[in-house]
């Protein structure tokens, strides 16, 4: 992540911001979605700013010791730099250090830059949901992929 950019928590004043990245995603979640989730006690809202904007977000979950990532998205003109992987690192951390023992997803099978990233975090695949996703064009399988291992956990492609 270049220097410019930093990473804090998102609060519900970052819900227009957030909500205007997920609009690329099939299904976008709208600024309301995003001030519902970002005032759930149990969800961690992440972002990563480049001087004060928005470029990127996550959301995750974490219930009895399990956290569940719900979204991430990066700005289209920053993807590939490493955001998403130090944005979802950061966050996975944070889940962790509150206790999470292990992180969970879903992700269509056809978003091949998500799995791919999930992957270089240490996450495999354990099932698919058939038909899960309503796409225009046909349904799309949903993939599982879950991640052992809490706070001192070191996924085997981390920092690379
Ligand atoms: C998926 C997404 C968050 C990745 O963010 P990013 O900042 O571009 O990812 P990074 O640059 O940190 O890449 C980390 C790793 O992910 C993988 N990856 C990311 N984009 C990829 C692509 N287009 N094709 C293949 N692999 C990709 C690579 O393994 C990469 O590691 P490498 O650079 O060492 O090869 C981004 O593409 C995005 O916002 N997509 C739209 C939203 C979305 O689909 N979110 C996930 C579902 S909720």
């Amino acid at each position: 992540m270049s220097p410019d950019m930093s990473v804090r928590r998102l609060g519900r004043g970052d819900a227009p911001a957030a909500a205007r990245l997920h609009a690329v995603m099939p299904e976008p979640w709208s600024d309301v979605d995003w001030t519902g989730f970002l005032r759930e006690p149990i969800v961690l809202g992440l972002g990563a700013f480049a001087d004060d904007v928005l470029i990127a977000a996550a959301l995750l979950r974490s219930v009895a010791g399990e956290s569940e990532v719900l979204t991430i998205v990066v700005a289209p003109d920053r993807r590939r730099g490493g955001v998403g992987r130090e944005l979802l690192a950061a966050a996975l951390e944070e889940t962790a250090r509150s206790g999470a023992k292990t992180a969970f997803l879903e992700v269509a099978t056809d978003n091949f830059a998500a799995i791919s990233l999930y992957r270089s975090l240490g996450f495999v695949e354990i099932g698919r949901r058939r038909g899960y996703y309503r796409r225009s064009g046909g349904a799309v399988d949903a993939l599982l992929m879950r991640r052992e291992g809490g706070q001192d956990r070191t996924p085997p492609d981390a920092g690379r």
